[in-house]
């Protein structure tokens, strides 16, 4: 089967006073309803391969496929339809719009594609279901916990159904409780549909609820492990891994292993 995400000889060079190559002819795949962590230190280059997988910017050479697709061989208008149909986005700092409510900020990707209301609604109040919202639907941003705000921006992940799902840092701004909450709930929409979750993070132990950890270093490959029943040794097996990686990774960790 083709896989989900193809980084194939990936190479990013920034272009300025000193050029610098952020990533070096990098390979990997990504299996369909795989939920795969990125971990490597400050500088290593995640952010980089984050913003071309979601066609933020372009590598310098190498192509990288989603769901076959090269989205640099798209035009303009078909590129917008794609990310918002394919790709979903989940950040640090949650990027809701404050003027929205939940409701609102959840069912705005559909809003753009012009829905018919009835399905918009059918949408919004099985994934307020799934997420537990439905009892904040009507409140905005600043009245809403960060762990509500982050399970809203999951929500408006989510209500396209897209085949693969992008997150920087998804924990990077939440307590240990809310952190746990958001992995679990990631973790089950993961099992649930089968949706393909890539997540970029410093925390070992959100690490740990992935099925795999993909390692880099300076733009490079470095190691990749595999998770084994038990996420208390996978967690093990993350930091002796981090512990060879040198560098700052995960010297702090906001949710507790239970
Ligand atoms: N627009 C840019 N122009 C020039 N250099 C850049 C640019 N963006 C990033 N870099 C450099 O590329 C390298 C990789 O940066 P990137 O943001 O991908 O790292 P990261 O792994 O996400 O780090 P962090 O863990 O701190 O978020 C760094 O050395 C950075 O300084
Ligand atoms: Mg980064």
């Amino acid at each position: 089967m083709m896989a989900i995400l193809s980084i194939n000889d990936v190479t990013k060079v920034y272009e300025g006073k000193v050029t610098h190559r952020a990533i070096n002819q990098l390979n990997f795949e990504v299996e369909r309803g795989e939920f795969v962590a990125i971990m490597g230190p400050s500088g290593s280059g995640k952010t980089t391969l984050l913003n071309m997988i979601s066609t933020v910017d372009r590598p310098t050479a190498g192509e990288v496929l989603v769901d076959g697709v090269n989205p640099q061989d798209l035009s303009k208008n078909e590129l917008a339809y794609f990310r918002r149909r394919q790709l979903g986005f989940i950040f640090q700092d949650f990027n809701l719009l404050q003027t929205l409510n939940v409701e609102e900020n959840i069912v705005l990707p559909l809003t753009l594609d012009g829905m018919k209301v009835e399905e918009m609604q059918k949408r919004v109040s099985e994934i307020a279901a799934h997420l537990d919202l439905e009892s904040i639907l009507q409140r905005l941003p600043n009245e809403i916990s960060g762990g509500q705000a982050q399970k809203t921006a999951i929500g408006r992940a989510l209500i396209h159904k897209p085949s693969l799902i992008l997150a920087d840092e998804p924990t990077g701004n939440l307590d240990s409780n809310s952190s746990k909450d958001v992995l679990e709930l990631l973790g089950k929409i993961n099992k649930r549909d089968q949706t393909t979750i890539v997540m970029v993070t410093h925390d070992p132990i959100a690490a740990s609820y992935c099925d795999r950890v993909l390692f880099i270093k300076d733009g490079e490959f470095f190691n990749e492990i595999y998770r084994d029943d038990q996420r208390q040794t996978f967690f093990q097996r993350i930091l002796n891994v981090l512990s060879l990686l040198g560098g700052h990774v995960g010297d702090f960790s906001s949710v507790r292993l239970s």
